[in-house]
């Protein structure tokens, strides 16, 4: 799916900024953004459930304006809570929206999605029994039961509980192995690391970073602090400033604290091992996602 220079504007000001973004192919596309950052706007004007301002919504090629009916077979969503009939069971659900659908879904595919989802055995049960992580997961069945290429949840794990998201994480990953793309709307980042392939960070309305998970949570050229736990601190210290008198070092009983480059932790313990010092332990204080995260959106703010 591509999107090209969204924008919408509301009350007078542009909620969603003329964003642009892609999403690959079996991908998974976090949209991370504070509260009113712009991200159920932009989901809304991708499906349709409200006008555009400007910009320009693609899903395989098919330009959503021109053939609309179209592009939206390619795409299945959960916008806010997904209907349901609570005193239906969620098999009688699934077949009342299989008949809404455009194509005909067979009862085979029913089952096949109930089991993607691992409701299997509350299906015949009444909706009104099921917990939430349960209605969340009839809700992704009922948005991919007509096999859409792309999957879009606004904020999907909202009430669940930590074992009910790790679940979800696993449904997600089997849809991308059947090719299935998704974007999942968060202002958890935490979450997004664990569940994403790419995270595009929103705020007010505007793109304001994209990364890979891995390129976000590993900051190989950026100063780390390091501690080394050694030997002999003292001698420890003496040889490294002997090699680099600008290295930030910090002294404590059993180790050195050294602030550098994380691919210059193999040279330092070279270092260390050839002047005889043994190294128990290295411990490398990364700057986490959420620090970055904080930093991109404060940022943000200022622009
Ligand atoms: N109908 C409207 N008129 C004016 N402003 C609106 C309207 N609907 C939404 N907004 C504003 O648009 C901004 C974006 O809202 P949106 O719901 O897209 O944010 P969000 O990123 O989904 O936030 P959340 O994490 O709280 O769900 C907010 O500042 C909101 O106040
Ligand atoms: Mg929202």
């Amino acid at each position: 799916m591509e999107v090209k220079n969204l924008t919408k504007k509301l009350g007078g000001r542009n909620v969603v900024d003329d964003l642009s973004l892609t999403v690959q192919r079996g991908e998974i596309y976090g949209f991370l953004g504070p509260n009113g950052a712009g991200k159920t706007t932009t989901i809304r004007m991708i499906v349709g459930l409200i006008t555009k301002t400007n910009g320009q919504v693609l899903v395989n090629g098919i330009d959503a304006d021109k053939e609309y009916s179209n592009a939206m077979t390619q795409i299945g969503a959960i916008v806010e809570n997904p209907e349901m009939y609570k005193f239906l069971t969620g098999h009688q659900n699934l077949i009342h929206f299989a008949r809404m659908a455009k194509e005909k879904i067979t009862n085979e595919r029913i089952d096949e999605v109930v089991k993607l989802v691992d409701l299997e055995d509350a299906i015949h049960k009444k909706v009104k029994t099921y917990s939430l992580g349960m209605r969340q997961r009839l809700g992704v069945a009922q948005a991919i039961l007509h096999r859409p290429s792309l999957l879009i949840l606004d904020e999907p794990t909202n009430g669940l509980d930590p074992q009910g998201i790790h679940e979800f994480r696993a449904y997600l990953r089997k849809l991308t192995k059947e090719g299935t793309s998704v974007i999942v709307s968060s202002h958890l980042l935490s979450e997004m690391q664990l569940m994403c392939d790419r995270v595009a960070i929103i705020q007010k309305g505007k793109l304001i970073n994209v990364s890979s998970v891995h390129e976000m949570s590993e900051s190989e050229s950026e100063q780390t602090s390091v501690r080394f736990i050694v030997s002999n601190t003292v001698k420890a210290q003496d040889i490294l400033q002997m090699k680099d008198p600008e290295l930030e070092i910090t002294r404590q009983s059993n180790e050195l604290q050294l602030t550098l480059k994380h691919s210059d932790i193999p040279l330092i313990n070279e270092i260390l091992v050839n002047a005889g010092i043994a190294v128990y332990g290295i411990i490398s204080k990364q700057q986490t996602l959420e620090e970055k995260f904080l930093e991109l959106t404060k940022e943000g703010v200022t622009q």
